[in-house]
């Protein structure tokens, strides 16, 4: 027994197989009513003892982000730089959206989070854990509503928390670019330029032990040129009921 209708049911399957990471924006602002239930969405999301570690900065002022956007494009060419042969071609990528989005949002890390310790004492990470499912919701929030969003963490988060004024211990996890877009990508950006192929899920299940049943567990490493491997969303699409 459900509560929701098939309809519903299917709307959700629908929402999380629509959902794109974006970097292309038409500039266009969002109504604040819109936004609210952005924000109110991610606030919803389960956290490891209910220690809601996410915090929240809306950047308005226009030259702040483009000092986001510096910090990020220093860090795209480090990140460049490291990836040896593919540098290039790292660089042709378009791997954010950061001046051309109607909204831009920071999520951080809450300071002080060594207090809480219920299911965070051998995985004191599961704040991060948190912190990406309230994310999630809003993602999946924004495409339910035709709203785009980009998940941006190419930045040293010393220097962002510095810039945005946050407290000691705060960490800064993601600039969120948030708005209107020109159309959503069909499939994940990353595959349709090539530059990595989706897993199919059957390769990463396993059954009873590592390596049982049929997951192959043989993810494409970064440098494999992208293929025929089913996209993630070719595969969300084939989901029976
Ligand atoms: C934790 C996290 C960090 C990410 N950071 C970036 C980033 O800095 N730049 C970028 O272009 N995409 C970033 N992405 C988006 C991924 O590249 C994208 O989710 C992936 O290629 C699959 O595409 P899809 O989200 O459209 O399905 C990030 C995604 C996650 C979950």
């Amino acid at each position: 027994m459900t509560d929701f209708t098939p309809e519903e049911i299917d709307a959700l399957y629908k929402v999380m197989a629509a959902r794109r990471d974006m970097r292309h924006f038409s500039n266009e602002p969002l109504p604040p009513e819109l936004l609210e239930r952005l924000l109110a969405a991610a606030h919803l999301a389960p956290s490891v003892g209910l220690m809601q570690p996410w915090r929240f900065i809306r950047v308005r002022d226009r030259r702040l982000r483009e000092r986001i956007h510096a910090l990020v494009d220093e860090e795209r060419s480090r990140t460049a730089a490291a990836l040896g042969e593919r540098e290039e071609e790292f660089m042709r990528l378009k791997v954010e959206g950061i001046l051309d989005c109607g909204e831009l949002l920071v999520a951080a890390l809450a300071p002080d989070r060594d207090k809480h310790v219920f299911g965070r004492r051998t995985m004191p990470e599961m704040d991060l854990a948190s912190v990406a499912c309230a994310i999630q919701n809003r993602w999946l929030a924004a495409r339910a509503e035709g709203v785009g969003m980009g998940w941006v963490s190419l930045f040293e988060p010393e220097a962002l928390r510095e810039l945005l004024r946050m407290p000691a211990g705060a960490k800064p996890v993601a600039v969120l670019c948030l708005g209107r877009v020109p159309e959503f990508y069909p499939r994940p950006m990353l595959e349709m330029t090539q530059w990595r192929r989706g897993c199919t899920l059957e390769s990463l299940v396993h059954t009873d032990y590592w390596g049982g049943g049929d997951g192959a567990d043989s993810p494409p490493v970064e440098d494999s040129p992208a293929g025929s491997a089913e996209s993630p969303t070719a595969s969300a699409e084939r989901r029976s009921d």
